[in-house]
Parts: structure tokens; C-alpha cells; sequence
């Protein structure tokens, strides 16, 4: 990203570049654990190099103009105002900034410039990109002291509280603990988590992106997370986590069958995580890949978080013998993850561009995935 734009955009909108600082926050892949982060259960993503940038210089008042490139769009409200911004779009920001000061930290006045290249939509997690780049600057701004998990619960509780999406954790996390070269397995219950160096010779990871637009504001995402509480509270544990596939068998007739589903794939994703990481401490790619397929089948069928382009996709790539594919994020819609094999990886991307655009009248777009660092302040 050509960080510069940033400094032009802040001459334009609020006259002055000299004093600004520019952060970096990234979007992120997961290689397996799709729903499970608010089931306290294990997240596999990685960071990848798309994200959103932001400029940041304190103006020395009580109010905070924000300025979206990408959007052509700008903002303002004066801090502790409690009305929200009514672009849905500026309720992120606005919600890190609330979320911050509630925690303690003593946001000023500030001028912002922020663009991205994360696609909107496409479970990549533009918005915890946008959350996480956000905390950190502020945060490192005005000396919250803040650590990096809780910045991330920062990013998690603006969306919980002024978006209306009732997000687990990965994103925020991810965005802000990712390391090049290496996918981090985290235990979103106990908020332990692990680096795996990830450089699988011979494979490659692509995103293959439906441009279905996943909008999960307003989308059955929340739903999903209710289903998921019902079972557990019948169940008489915290999360799903806790919850045994004969305990699970037990409650069937009384969960209803629906409920039934959405736990079932829940408790069989726990399991598939844990073959992967079995998988990856002995360079088993093609256990991993068929775990990735598994996943799928759970998300469309049981979980029902896929669409038929989406599935349309999956299919082409078992076609073509990629080793791994899946709907990634939390879905209706956005993008495939694939583990293609480097000699099948060409045929590959051409076959599903041409078949997807026969059927579907567009090309699918592709992002090769390279898994990259976390945010972080970006030097002038
Ligand atoms: C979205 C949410 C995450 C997670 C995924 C599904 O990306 O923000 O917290 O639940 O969906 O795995």
C-alpha cells in the first residue's frame, strides 16, 4: 500500500501531514476452527498483507473528524457525545474510540485518514482490520498502556456494542498478533495461543473470492450464535466447548433438530481442528486437506452458512484435485481457502474462473495468500 496517499489526503481534508503518525492493521485468512471462537473452542488464521492503513495527527479540540478514502466519505463527533455516527460504516471507529475510553484511556481530539485493500466482504475481516489499526494507533497515541489482547477485546466489544455483530475473537486477534510466516493456533477459551511456522512445500494457499457480498451485519451470523448458547445452556455448560458429543446425543430430541445441526458441526469442528494440528507436526497436507473439505460439508450443511456459489466453487476445486477447500469466515458468501498442490495450482485458478464466470456471467477474484505480520506503526 502506498502509505503517501495517506499523507496527500491529510493536506486535503485537514491541511497539515507534519505531526502524523500511520498505522497498519491486516485482514487474515484461517486455515481451520470456523465458528468456533465464541464457542470457546480452537481458531487456526494467519495474517495476511491486505489491510487498512490510517493516518492520525490530535487536533487539540474534543472532536474527532474521520476522513474514508476508499469510501469518499467523512465524518465527525465530539468525544463523549454519546450519539453515533449514522453511517453504519463510522460505528467502528467511533466504537473503538468509546471502547477505549471506557477502558481508561484518555482519547483527544484527533484528525484521521484511513484507506484499505482488504476486499469489503469477502471474509477476509475488513472491519476487525479497521477495529485493530484503530486501538493500536490510539492506544499508542494518547499512552493507554493497553496490551495487545486487550486491544483486541477493544476492536470485539465495538462491534458487539455499535455494530450489532456478536463476533468472536479471531479477527481482532489475529490482526493484532499475526507474524509472517507462521499461522497461530489460539485457544479462544483460555486465551492461550501458539505460532506454527507455515510454509508447506509444495502447496500453496489461495483465496478464491465468490464476490457474493458477506455482509454479517443483520446476516444470520447472530442467529448461528444464539443456536450455538441454547445447546450449551441445555447442555449445562459455559460453551459448546464443554459440551460432549454423548451429552449432544442425549439432548437431541430436546434441542430441536435446527439446533441440533448448528452443535453438531460445532463439536465436529473441534475435532477436525485437532486432526490438523496432528496433521501438521508431521507435514501431512492431504489429512489437512481433507479436513478442510469436512469443514465445508459441516458449514453448508449443517451450519448453513455457505450459498451455492460458494459450493459451486468447493466442487470445481475437488474437480481440478485440490488438496484442501472450504468456505472461510463467517460466510454467506466471500471466499473460498484452497491448498492446491504447485503443479495443479494454474489449472486450477483458470478452470474456476471460467467455469464460475459461465455460470455466473463474472470471474471469481483470486488472492494468492501470503501470511504476514500483525499491526503495527508504520515508519515515515
Ligand atoms: C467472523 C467473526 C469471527 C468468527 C468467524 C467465523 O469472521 O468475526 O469472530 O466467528 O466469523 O469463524
Amino acid at each position: 500500500m502506498d502509505y503517501n496517499i495517506l499523507n496527500e489526503e491529510m493536506d486535503l481534508h485537514f491541511g497539515r501531514n507534519k505531526e502524523t503518525v500511520t498505522y497498519f492493521a491486516p485482514g487474515r485468512i484461517n486455515l481451520i476452527g470456523e465458528h468456533t471462537d465464541y464457542n470457546g473452542g480452537f481458531v487456526f488464521p494467519g495474517a495476511v498483507e491486505q489491510g487498512i492503513a490510517v493516518s492520525i495527527v490530535p487536533n487539540g479540540t474534543k472532536r474527532v473528524h474521520l476522513w474514508a478514502k476508499d469510501l469518499q466519505q467523512s465524518t465527525w463527533f465530539d468525544l463523549g457525545d454519546n450519539k453515533m455516527p449514522e453511517n453504519m460504516h463510522f460505528r467502528y471507529v467511533y466504537g473503538v474510540v468509546c471502547e477505549l475510553m471506557a477502558r481508561g484511556v484518555k482519547v483527544k481530539g484527533f484528525d484521521a485518514v484511513y484507506m484499505g485493500d482488504v476486499p469489503l466482504g469477502a471474509g477476509m475481516s475488513s472491519s476487525a482490520a479497521l477495529e485493530s489499526c484503530f486501538a493500536l494507533a490510539l492506544n499508542d497515541l494518547f499512552d493507554g498502556g493497553l496490551d495487545r489482547m486487550t486491544l483486541a477485546r477493544v476492536g470485539q466489544a465495538a462491534e458487539h456494542n455499535y455494530v450489532g455483530t456478536m463476533c468472536g475473537i479471531m479477527d481482532q486477534f489475529i490482526s493484532l498478533h499475526g507474524r509472517e510466516g507462521s499461522l497461530v493456533r489460539l485457544d479462544c477459551r483460555s486465551g492461550e495461543y501458539e505460532y506454527f511456522p507455515w510454509h508447506p512445500k509444495g502447496y500453496k494457499l489461495v483465496l478464491v473470492n465468490s464476490c457474493v457480498k458477506h455482509e454479517l451485519v443483520g446476516s444470520p451470523y447472530n442467529d448461528r450464535r444464539r443456536s450455538c448458547e441454547h445447546v450449551a445452556q441445555l447442555a449445562g455448560v459455559e460453551t459448546l466447548r464443554d459440551c460432549t458429543w454423548e451429552k449432544l446425543e442425549e439432548l437431541k430430541s430436546q434441542v430441536g433438530e435446527e439446533d441440533y445441526k448448528r452443535a453438531k458441526y460445532v463439536l465436529g469442528e473441534y475435532d477436525r481442528v485437532m486432526a490438523v494440528c496432528d496433521a501438521l507436526q508431521k507435514d501431512d497436507y492431504e489429512t489437512v486437506g481433507k479436513q478442510m473439505y469436512l469443514t465445508h460439508e459441516g458449514l453448508s450443511k449443517d451450519y448453513e452458512v455457505s450459498c451455492e456459489e460458494i459450493d459451486f466453487l468447493v466442487e470445481e476445486a475437488r474437480r481440478c484435485g485440490v488438496t484442501g477447500s472450504r468456505i472461510m469466515g463467517g460466510g454467506f458468501g466471500g471466499c473460498t481457502i484452497n491448498l492446491v498442490k504447485d503443479e495443479l495450482y494454474d489449472n486450477f485458478i483458470a478452470t474456476a474462473k471460467a467455469k464460475f464466470n459461465e455460470k455466473y456471467g463474472h470471474e471469481p477474484v483470486v488472492y494468492p495468500v501470503i501470511i504476514s505480520d500483525g499491526a503495527h506503526k508504520c515508519e515515515a
